[in-house]
């Protein structure tokens, strides 16, 4: 008989499996550190706009203030959608969630991008700024369609962040607010080999297209485990009335077996670094929208949770309050996090194309081998 250590053994949901190499990012989980190619997001966080985190992903370094003013500009540029795509927007049910909406609008661009059928990498450089530049379009079109509003075009003198701001809400964000974007948006770049990262690498080690693959991860960043959270967060805080009742709740939840959406990582066995800096803004932020009850209610089910359980909030529980307090509908969360996890997938794709080898683990068979065709109307 085999023995049972010789036997190959199924690491569920591949917890600690090295499945690729990168040099995008790490993550360190006992220390509670993220790195984007070898700067720790403390350094950069307030400092870095979106679009030079995005270049250091992209090119390897933060951009002299010639490659800024360059990257910025073609970006922006590149933000215009495709008429057929603007108008699919329109035909989608208002009640559709909007990532659902992202995933297929991303989808159809594939049909129209002139470099669709290309994977040189001169293309996937044109794909990478169009993709980026019109995923956040689509955010904000879309949003503008549920506002009854027309769509607007970004301008071309201002930052990635203002424009996504201003396509979305119409008019250009206030100091504190354009900083919060910006600042949202650098801090969900990217995060090692996340659920959605390793789904778009998987597809693109088959050669898929960018765009293809970009549907592969949003499809992923959907779910209520990952992306999904930060909205899940958000209507946990409007069933709680105020601080006074956070213990009640939070106990209840857990006597349930129910999961705090927001709390708990993988690989984080300490502080998630990108909880500071998102407390820090929606203090700020909430302060200044009247929404500080929110964020009180936030600070209280965080010292709760952490006494009952020894968790700590992840990326997604402070920027349910920081986007309330953008005026972002929380249908909206997981797209804002798309938004800015497009450069990470961009990067990762183009790090699988580099040197790729298709990604095909293997699975331990549980069935068994005995069967016997029989004719249909011998079954049952
Ligand atoms: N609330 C209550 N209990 C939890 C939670 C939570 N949020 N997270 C983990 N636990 C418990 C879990 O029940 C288990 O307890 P026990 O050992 O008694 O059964 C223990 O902690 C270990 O959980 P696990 O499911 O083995 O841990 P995991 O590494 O698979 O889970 C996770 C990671 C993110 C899926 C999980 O923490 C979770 O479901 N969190 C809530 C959803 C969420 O906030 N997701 C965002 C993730 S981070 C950013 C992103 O990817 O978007």
């Amino acid at each position: 008989m085999e023995h049972e250590a010789a036997r190959p053994q199924v690491v569920r949901g591949l917890e600690k499996v090295i499945a690729a190499e990168t040099n995008l990012s790490f993550v360190d989980g006992e220390k509670g550190e993220l790195f984007y190619r070898g700067y720790n997001l403390h350094e950069l966080a307030g400092r870095t706009s979106f679009e030079e985190a995005v270049h250091l992903l992209w090119y390897g370094d933060l951009p002299t203030r010639a490659q800024l003013d360059a990257f910025r500009t073609s970006l922006v540029s590149e933000m215009r959608l495709p008429t057929q795509v603007a108008d699919m927007l329109k035909l989608a049910p208002p009640n559709a969630n909007p990532m659902v909406v992202l995933r297929t609008a991303v989808s159809a661009l594939g049909m129209f991008d002139p470099d669709g059928g290309s994977n040189l990498p001169e293309a996937n450089d044109r794909k990478a700024r169009r993709l980026l530049a019109q995923t956040s379009t689509i955010i904000a079109a879309l949003h503008r369609i549920h506002m009854k509003q027309p769509i607007l075009s970004p301008d071309p003198r201002t930052t990635f962040a203002a424009n996504f701001f201003y396509t979305f809400h119409g008019r250009m964000p206030d100091e504190l607010e354009h900083k919060a974007v910006d600042t949202v948006l650098m801090l969900h770049c990217d995060h090692g080999l996340a659920a959605s990262t390793f789904a778009c690498r998987v597809c693109a080690s088959t050669l898929a297209g960018m765009h293809s693959s970009l549907a592969s991860a949003l499809a992923t960043l959907k779910g209520p485990l990952h992306g999904g959270a930060n909205t899940k967060a958000m209507e946990m805080l409007e069933e709680i009335e105020g601080p006074a009742q956070v213990e009640e709740y939070i106990d209840g939840m857990l006597a349930d077996g129910k999961r705090v959406m927001g709390f708990g990582h993988r690989v984080y066995k300490t502080e998630d670094p990108r909880t500071r800096h998102l407390r820090e803004l929606s203090s700020k932020l909430c302060e200044q929208a009247g929404l500080s009850h929110l964020h009180d209610i936030s600070e209280h089910i965080e010292r709760v949770v952490h006494e009952r359980k020894g968790m700590f909030p992840n990326v997604d529980f402070y920027s349910a309050t920081t986007q309330a307090a953008l005026g972002i509908p929380k249908a909206f969360y997981t797209t804002v996090f798309a938004a800015s996890r497009t450069a990470g997938w961009i990067a990762h794709i183009r790090e699988q194309y580099a040197d790729n080898r298709l990604i095909r683990p293997t699975s331990k068979y549980t069935g068994g081998f005995d069967g016997k065709w029989r004719p249909i109307d011998q079954r049952g």
